[in-house]
């Protein structure tokens, strides 16, 4: 007790406070969005994502290997179609966006973790992460569409499918699919517990997914409900993810860290288009310190035991970091 403990006397000078941090972030727990538009001839940009584009197919090969350079380990691939239909058919094509992205990315960086999404929104003329039957998301016929997308990427050579559709069965449906296509070392990194979130407005414009009715309530998960969330990523593990993800992260780090607890398997925080788009306008406000509050926001999310960040300050982040 004071006055013999002074928990002053550690944080004296830098390099006492390096000596007894207890939290690091580095380069390594960091995985990059790329956004690939198909049919684009030069970056777009969206005004609620500063420094975030869709870039033409042609510069993934230059955006990979420069994120490579960086060192950061890993990408995820995200791409804009340029057609869509009911049934999302243009997220399986062979030659799709994301597929002729990762045949780029793979001979551009032979080493990096490619991880590309696996949902439907993107492909859908409805928005919705699956097929629309009747007015409502038909899970049981997405879920084969999904193992569809997953098998298509492992042919193109992606080391990670990242489902985000939150249909019931989609990890199963998709490890079955990449097995019997002869993947078996194709890796699933879940979207486990993904919420229903008004932080992905600025994601729905640079990836064009907004849905044209209604809304995603009647998949993804409510907020308020952490046990159903525990149930989501214990079911989803049961059927053979590899990773779980919580999503969005920064208002969302008991259930990171309850999952770290309870499960054996990696957790990662997916820090969404939200998050990144409040510090960024409060940055250009001049109301704080956008580096300073990435940082710090980064490390409350290794502290809550994360051991992997997707966050669109990736790049930002592994310069801070050098
Ligand atoms: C859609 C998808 C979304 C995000 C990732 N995948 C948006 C949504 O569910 O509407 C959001 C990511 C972000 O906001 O950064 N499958
Ligand atoms: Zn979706």
């Amino acid at each position: 007790m004071f006055p013999e403990r002074r928990l002053r006397r550690l944080r004296k000078s830098e390099g006492m406070r390096r000596l007894v941090r207890e939290t690091r972030v580095t380069v390594d727990d960091l995985v990059c969005p790329v956004f690939v538009g198909e049919g684009l001839d030069v970056p777009k940009t969206v005004g609620s994502m500063s420094g975030i584009r869709r870039i033409p197919p042609e510069m993934v090969a230059e955006e990979i290997s420069g994120i490579w350079q960086m060192g950061i380990p890993a990408v995820m691939l995200f791409g804009i179609p340029e057609s869509k239909d009911v049934d999302g058919s243009s997220s399986y094509d062979e030659e799709g966006v994301v597929q002729n992205a990762i045949r780029n990315a793979r001979r551009a960086a032979p080493e990096m973790a490619i991880m590309a999404d696996v949902c439907m929104c993107q492909y859908t003329s409805t928005g919705h992460c699956g097929i629309v039957k009747g007015g409502v998301v038909d899970n049981d016929s997405t879920i084969l569409s999904l193992g569809k997308i997953a098998a298509s990427y492992a042919r193109a050579g992606v080391d990670v499918v990242s489902p985000s559709a939150m249909m019931d069965g989609q990890v199963a449906a998709i490890r079955s699919s990449l097995d019997e296509a002869g993947f078996p070392d194709v890796a699933i990194m879940s979207h486990a517990a993904k919420h229903h979130s008004s932080m992905y407005s600025p994601f729905r414009d640079v990836a064009d997914c907004l849905p044209q009715f209604g809304d995603r309530r009647g998949y993804q998960m409510p907020y308020t409900n952490p046990r159903e969330a525990m149930m989501e990523v214990e079911s989803d593990i049961s059927e053979g993810a590899d990773i779980v993800m919580i999503k969005p992260a920064m208002a969302y780090l008991d259930l990171v860290a309850e999952a770290k607890r309870n499960f054996g398997v990696p957790v990662a925080a997916y820090s969404v288009s939200g998050e990144y788009a409040m510090v960024h306008a409060a940055h250009s406000m001049g109301w704080l310190d956008g580096p300073g509050t990435t940082l710090e926001i980064l490390s409350s999310i290794k502290r809550a035991g994360a051991d992997i960040i997707v966050t669109y300050s990736a790049k930002d982040a592994a310069g801070l970091l050098s």
